[in-house]
């Protein structure tokens, strides 16, 4: 699907990409972390066909970037570090536009577009102008216009570092559920849990099972390439004993605000919700100030 071989690019005096070589097959993600200014970014927009290479070449469904560029860009979707979108434009008119020059039919992309903007949680600001929009809202327009088309190949460029939790959680589905139907994924992220999320193995669809790999990029290198367990023999680190893995931050964030969500309902209506809005000193609680949670039983918890 993806093939890249030696690829370079330099800058004036700086080579921010040195002979990256990685190969992604249909249904798999390749994960780039690194540090800032490793060369990532400018991995990403080589292979997306908008930065030309200093050396080396990209390959999508056997076609070579630099030999019909425009085939390449119409087989994949490419989402930028910074989404350049158009300010006096609403959301909804602004994806069709899009989905037009994608060369979607008009009544598949209004459905697709109703859809997404749903799963994103979008629809009610659909109509407003994009520059009204915050940092995620703007992100998620992105994210959404780089696979409306449903391309073969999705390059993202962190694409979830302005989404709340719940919501980069909604895009690691939206994502997964892409690369389920055989769609190939190359992601720059700095979060951890997004690396490991995207890159372990499809659960379900005909790609299941099929692995992902996560390349550490250093200096314009790339360091290592494959997957955790790879990673880990490369890494040289001993294993680590531990008796029970605890809940990740993420986990207790989502407990808490999804508590704070049943405090609302159970004001009301008295729903099962009580237990777990009473736990973090909701309604009916000894100590509970203007419906939030007490911060020291928060603590206590
Ligand atoms: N347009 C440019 N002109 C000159 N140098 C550039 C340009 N774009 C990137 N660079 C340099 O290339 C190197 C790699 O940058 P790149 O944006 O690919 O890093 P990155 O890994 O994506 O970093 P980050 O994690 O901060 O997004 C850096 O040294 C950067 O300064
Ligand atoms: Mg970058």
């Amino acid at each position: 699907m993806l093939e890249v071989d030696n690829l370079a690019k330099r800058y004036g005096d700086v080579l921010a990409l040195k002979d990256l070589t990685v190969r992604v097959e249909e249904g798999q993600c390749l994960v780039l972390l690194g540090r800032n200014g490793a060369g990532k970014t400018t991995a990403l927009r080589c292979m997306g066909g908008v930065l030309l290479p200093t050396a080396g070449t990209v390959k999508v469904d056997g076609i070579d970037a630099a030999e019909d560029p425009a085939a390449v860009r119409a087989r994949i979707g490419l989402m930028p570090e910074v989404p350049g979108l158009y300010e006096r434009m609403s959301a909804r008119a602004y994806l069709d536009h899009f989905g037009a020059i994608y060369d979607i039919e008009p009544g598949l992309r209004r459905r697709r577009i109703s859809e997404l903007l749903e799963t994103f949680e979008l629809a009610d600001a659909g109509d407003r102008w994009l520059g009204t929009f915050s940092k995620g809202m703007r992100q998620k327009v992105a994210l959404i216009r780089a696979t409306l088309h449903r391309p073969r190949l999705v390059l993202a460029d962190e694409p979830t570092s302005a989404l709340d939790p719940d919501s980069a959680r909604r895009a690691w589905d939206y994502l997964r559920d892409l690369q389920s139907e055989g769609c190939a994924l190359v992601i720059c992220t700095h979060s951890m849990e997004e690396a490991e999320h995207l890159a372990a193995p499809a659960k379900s669809g005909e790609f299941a099972g099929s692995p992902g790999a996560i390349g550490i990029m250093s200096a314009g290198r790339a360091l290592a390439i494959g997957n955790l367990s790879k990673l880990r023999r490369l890494s040289g680190l001993k294993t680590r004993k531990q008796v029970r893995q605890l809940p990740t931050l993420q986990d207790v964030y989502l407990a808490i605000v999804g508590s704070h969500h049943g405090l609302a309902e159970t004001r009301s209506a008295g729903d099962a919700a009580a237990g777990a809005a009473q736990r973090f000193g909701g309604p009916g609680g000894p100590s509970r100030r203007n419906g939030w949670p007490d911060e020291e039983r928060i603590v206590n918890v």
